[in-house]
């Protein structure tokens, strides 16, 4: 028998029916297109390769290793390595107002981590989640393979709209709101502060869960940080997710969450048959390069690298401001762009592919589909100069696939993009 006609074929394996609804992420794919030699990526949310700290890591590690590496190298409790837990008690205070003991705080595998914990102990088939349309994909894709009832709620410039949440709210009875208030994936929109404490009260008020999703919240270019929703939280319906993914390396996958003791004692229990522990290593790693005080300047050098960044791109793509609509992010990674209504960005993304630029279309950020007409652009993964060459070439794509102008011009985005 030849190898091709002894391979199974997709039809041949019964996979569970919660897989019907779920395509590979259209990022992923994507990703294998940009890692061709030669390509221009404004495509995925990675941190720029100079913010990687391989060296501090790399004596950190050799430092742990030395010190306790019998004990980081066996297996660990699922709870987490419990001097970062501790250290986690104060960032918490420090970065998002919030106050959380070391029983409210679990270590986790990437924030990603997080959100799938969370679907598995709390959504059944056919609950209601509400999202932000637009919103991060990869959470979207857990969600649909937990089956649930994705709900998207519409946003302006400063986040989620709240009489349209509220009605949602009492339409769909929803167990839970996953929102990412701060530098939001993939807009680069942050929620008022007003919009934060609503939030919170809402998640008492009608008993939803609120997952609030922060991984860019230190990623600040401009303006003053807010409050998270987590520090409203009185009664504990606020679950927040950490990443250290985008303010260290996103290799060492490692992340937290902090909520109510009893949802994350039962996320701890679903983690241990998950993945038993988050790399004790790679814990103390993170644990120690916050210890010796390293964050903080890191973050800091990063934010101006990155806000350089940011304004390069924007300056050219304000260049072709009739026919390009934007965001203007005041941190994160990301801005997001609409061209005319009722085009599709699938020419432009064909054309700037071609000549070896990447970026992201939007429509898989809309649960609801459609949306054809937007963009995400990544500006911390290549340099100024990189940057200038890029947008360049995708200037000359705009001004060839996408013609058609759009009615009103201003530098807000169009939540009807
Ligand atoms: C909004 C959001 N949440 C979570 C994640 C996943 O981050 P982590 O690397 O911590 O799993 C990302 C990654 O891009 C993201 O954009």
């Amino acid at each position: 028998m030849c190898k091709e006609d002894a391979d199974l074929k997709n039809e041949d394996l019964r996979f569970a029916s919660r897989m019907a609804c779920v395509s590979g992420s259209a990022i992923r794919e994507l990703l294998k297109l940009t890692a061709k030699p030669g390509m221009i990526s404004f495509a995925g949310g990675n941190p720029g390769s100079f913010a990687l700290p391989n060296d501090d890591i790399a004596e950190i590690a050799h430092d742990l290793l030395k010190r306790e590496g019998k004990r980081l190298l066996q297996y660990g409790p699922t709870e987490g390595y419990q001097p970062l837990v501790e250290t986690l008690v104060d960032y918490l205070k420090e970065e998002f107002s919030a106050e959380a003991g070391p029983e409210e705080i679990l270590p986790i595998t990437g924030s990603a981590q997080g959100i799938d914990l969370i679907c598995k102990v709390y959504i059944n088939p056919g609950d209601t989640v509400l999202v932000e349309s637009p919103t991060f994909l990869g959470n979207i894709q857990c969600m649909r393979i937990f089956e649930a009832n994705i709900v998207p709620v519409p946003m302006d410039e400063n986040g989620i709209i709240l009489e349209e949440l509220e009605m949602l709210i009492q339409r769909h009875h929803p167990k839970m709101l996953y929102t990412i208030p701060t530098f939001q994936n993939p807009t680069g929109i942050t929620m008022s502060m007003e919009r934060r404490k609503a939030i919170a009260a809402l998640a008492s008020k009608y008993r939803m869960l609120v997952a609030e999703d922060e991984p860019y919240r230190s990623l600040r270019y401009s303006g003053t940080p807010l409050p998270s929703i987590k520090s409203f939280d009185e009664e504990g319906w606020v679950v927040l997710l950490g990443s250290f993914s985008k303010v260290i390396a996103p290799g060492l996958r490692v992340g937290f969450m902090a909520g109510n003791a009893s949802l994350i004692r039962k996320c701890t229990v679903c983690k241990q048959s998950s993945d038993v522990h988050t790399a004790t290593l790679n814990q103390a790693i993170v644990d120690e390069y916050m210890r010796r005080g390293l964050l903080k300047p890191h973050v800091q050098e990063a934010c101006r690298v990155y806000s350089l960044q940011m304004n390069a791109m924007l300056e050219k793509i304000d260049t072709i401001k009739e026919i390009v609509h934007h965001t203007v992010p005041k941190g994160g990674l990301f801005i997001f762009a609409s061209i005319g209504e009722g085009l599709d960005v699938a020419p432009l993304f064909n054309l700037s592919v071609l000549r070896q630029v990447a970026f992201v279309p939007g429509e898989p950020f809309y649960p609801e589909g459609g949306h054809k007409n937007t963009l995400r652009l990544n500006f911390t993964n290549a340099d100024v100069g990189t940057i200038h060459r890029g947008m360049s070439v995708l200037r000359s794509c705009f001004e060839e696939t996408c013609r058609k102008p759009i009615a009103q011009v201003n530098t807000q985005w169009d939540p009807k993009g």
